[in-house]
């Protein structure tokens, strides 16, 4: 039995205007993660069984084929190693919630392409699966950037742009961060089609919004490195006002950022696709208590603490 995982991943700063080639930065989540665990003790010609914990799906694959979302991102995962179904029985949970931003869909793509490369004995760089989980990616999400796929497989902050060669984030400090979920899932595709048709509609108006958050970005990475706690947060707060310009915004996540922020927290912001989902607040030790009661109080359907490490690039 080989057991594999991905973290979770949420987006710090730069969300949406990254399809348009802004940077944008990420970061992985250790404690949520998909696992996949993997036997080849099997009976010869099974075929490929997948057993979904969590949806109690139970998936047998002998050719390669596509009818629901797990079998075909197995079917894509296989049709690109090459292989066919290998005899084999992959078991599958993630504490990830879906389609919150989170990249449970990255996540879940990555731990199936690490067990069914080391099944069909047909290894794969962490470049290649990377590849790979963006081309799964496409399935569900239309035209991703690549920042969900590259936070999850290589588990680090990156400071990502699209198309670039990758850049990890150098990090000069611990920042204290509160996630919290509206409970409303969103579609991140029907999100960024929104704004690709708000921009080619008026394209003097959202241009600008999407090359100032590109700014913001620039301006968090130095923060960033230098540990500037307070000025990350206020680089947050303005990324939020101008993620509203682009209509991502909710009235959930407004009541989460505005409790937030009445509660002490030096920023708060939307993160990911929007519309519903989570949003994000950076805290010091001395608020997060009380930020995290406040995210409650407005109703939010689950907060976790996480953090970013101090780190080298
Ligand atoms: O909803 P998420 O966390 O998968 O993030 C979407 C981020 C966008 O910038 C809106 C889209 C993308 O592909 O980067």
């Amino acid at each position: 039995m080989s057991t594999f995982s991905a973290p979770a991943k949420i987006i710090l700063i730069g969300e949406h205007a990254v399809v348009y080639g802004q940077p944008a930065v990420a970061i992985p989540l250790p404690n949520l993660r998909a696992v996949a665990r993997l036997s080849v003790d099997v009976p010869a010609g099974q075929g490929l069984r997948l057993i979904a914990e969590d949806t109690q799906q139970n998936i047998q694959l002998r050719t390669v084929q596509a009818d629901d979302p797990l079998t075909a991102m197995l079917s894509t995962i296989l049709e690109r190693l090459g292989a066919p179904p290998p005899d084999a029985t992959i078991t599958l949970h993630s504490s990830i919630p879906i389609a919150s931003g989170l990249g449970s869909g990255a996540a879940i793509a990555a731990v199936l392409a690490r067990a069914l490369s080391t099944a069909t004995h047909i290894p794969l760089t962490d470049a290649e699966l990377n590849d790979l989980v963006y081309e799964v990616e496409k399935i569900h999400h239309g035209t991703p950037s690549g920042i969900d796929n590259t936070v999850v497989v290589y588990e680090r902050p990156v400071y990502y742009v699209r198309g670039q060669p990758l850049e990890w984030m150098a990090t000069g400090g611990l920042f204290h961060l509160i996630v919290a979920d509206t409970g409303k899932p969103a579609s991140t595709k029907i999100a960024v089609g929104d704004v690709r048709r708000l921009y080619e509609s008026q394209p003097d108006q959202i241009r600008p919004v999407i090359e100032a958050i590109g700014q913001l970005v620039q301006q968090a990475r130095q923060e960033i490195a230098q540990g500037n706690t307070a000025a990350l947060g206020t680089l947050m707060n303005e990324n939020q006002a101008l993620l509203h310009r682009l209509t991502v915004s909710s009235p959930e996540l407004d009541q989460l950022i505005q409790a937030a922020r009445s509660a002490g927290a030096l920023g708060a912001k939307l993160s990911g696709g929007g519309r519903g989902g989570n949003m994000i607040a950076l805290v010091t030790p001395d608020t997060a208590g009380a930020v995290e009661q406040a995210l409650r109080d407005s109703g939010a359907a689950r907060v976790f603490r996480t953090a970013l490490q101090p780190e080298a690039s």
